[in-house]
């Protein structure tokens, strides 16, 4: 909050310390965008929601967005599974929800059932399909964690569930900070946009914008043009934590610094790599998750779900209707704000992508945010590193 009040009184934002290009064919190229899924996606664990969303025995959600179908479950022990959401019968997609709960996850072809723990448990006409022997054909397990309240999944059953190193030191001592395993999901929407995944983190990255495309909408709450940034890349890492300031520091910065509250006054964004958004605030948390459509860079799928607080649940009479009211609008007004603003930018930028007529755009010294994904991005694929330059010339 130092940091923010600093920069508002100096009329300054955080500096980059130079000029970023970038090149379009990030947002293009089927090549890097066939890595990207089989380095980024294949290849790593994943965040695929929070504790909530299975808050119980049977709970379960499914997931086709990393190549592999993932039916995700808390088992009867209370315990967080993963499974190849495919029967060991023919192979067919054993459950077509995307989340609910139940005691049997029955495949639809010829009624092959297993239980929450992924445990073959019924198989019509035994006696005619032939013998099969105890626990041979359960559902196959993926790797599977529960870590500070965040569900992770790796979509290769042989993968490396390594979330030390995906989370690094610095969120894995700040995450349980956030307490997220209390926080109760109540929105979860998709939204399937003409664009590239990597556009969809990109528009996460800068408030700059605020002023101009949020100018009737966020812009009425956050100052634009000024946050906080850090990342650990020099410590081997590859995250980074925004803190983007909302208008009510106006206020709080005149209280006693013991009543300061970072979630009142700004809002924190941590960037997850490759592909993940968590954004904590005063009544919940938004989860944002972009993911490619296979075979088409300019296509992606955006995940949005949207947690509250469990203490919001505690209110009573009018005070609840208020509460669900106030919480409705939260998921409404973020969402329409990213589909109807930033996203219709995203696209924009796609279709000109698309078209090859800029090989090059440009992140400005206040937009950290974009240079550590694009270099990360590079990083990791061993594509050349765009360097930092001091100005722009012709
Ligand atoms: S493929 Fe699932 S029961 Fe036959
Ligand atoms: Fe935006």
């Amino acid at each position: 909050m130092k940091q923010l009040i600093t920069h508002l009184d100096a009329g300054t934002n955080v500096d980059a310390g130079g000029l970023m290009p970038q090149s379009t064919s990030t947002y293009t190229d089927l090549a890097q965008a066939e890595q990207e899924m089989d380095e980024f996606f294949r290849g790593l664990p994943h965040c695929l929601g929070m504790s909530g969303d299975l808050a119980e025995p049977g709970a379960f959600f499914t997931s086709n967005d990393l190549g592999t179908p993932i039916l995700a479950t808390r088992n009867n022990e209370g315990r967080f599974r993963a499974f190849v959401n495919s029967c060991r019968h023919r192979g067919a997609l054993v459950e077509t929800e995307e989340r609910g709960v139940k005691r049997r996850f029955t495949c639809p072809f010829h009624s092959w059932s297993y239980d929450a723990g992924g445990t073959l448990v019924g198989l019509p006409k035994a006696d005619h399909f032939g013998e099969v022997g105890e626990e041979c054909l359960d559902l196959r397990p993926l790797p599977a964690e529960e870590r500070h309240g965040l569900l992770f999944v790796h979509p290769d059953p042989e993968g490396d569930m390594d979330l030390d190193s995906l989370l690094g030191e610095w969120f894995n001592d700040e995450f349980p900070t956030w307490n997220f395993g209390a926080m109760i999901p109540i929105n979860h929407d998709a939204y399937d946009t003409a664009c590239n995944w990597k556009l969809a983190m990109d528009t996460f990255g800068e408030t700059y914008h605020f002023s101009s495309l949020h100018k009737d909408t966020l812009f009425n709450s956050f100052h634009g043009n000024v946050q906080c940034y850090d990342d650990d890349l020099a410590e081997g890492g590859h995250n980074h934590r925004m803190i983007l300031c909302r208008r009510d520091i106006d206020e709080m910065r005149h209280m006693p610094e013991e009543e300061w509250d970072i979630t009142v006054a700004a809002l924190p964004v941590y960037w997850l790599f490759p592909n993940v958004i968590i954004m904590p605030f005063a009544a919940g948390c938004f989860l944002v998750r972009a993911y490619p459509a296979p075979g088409d860079p300019g296509r992606h799928t955006s995940k949005i779900d949207f947690y509250m607080k469990p203490e919001l649940k505690n209110a009573t009479g009018d005070e609840a209707a208020e509460v669900a009211e106030f919480i409705a609008s939260i998921a409404r007004n973020f969402a329409e704000i990213i589909r109807d603003e930033d996203y219709v930018m995203s696209s924009s930028q796609q279709t000109a992508a698309n078209s090859g007529a800029l090989d090059t755009i440009y992140f400005g010294r206040n937009e950290p945010a974009l240079h550590h994904y694009h270099r990360v991005y590079a990083q990791k694929l061993d594509l050349p590193i765009p360097d930092r330059i001091e100005s722009i010339s012709r």
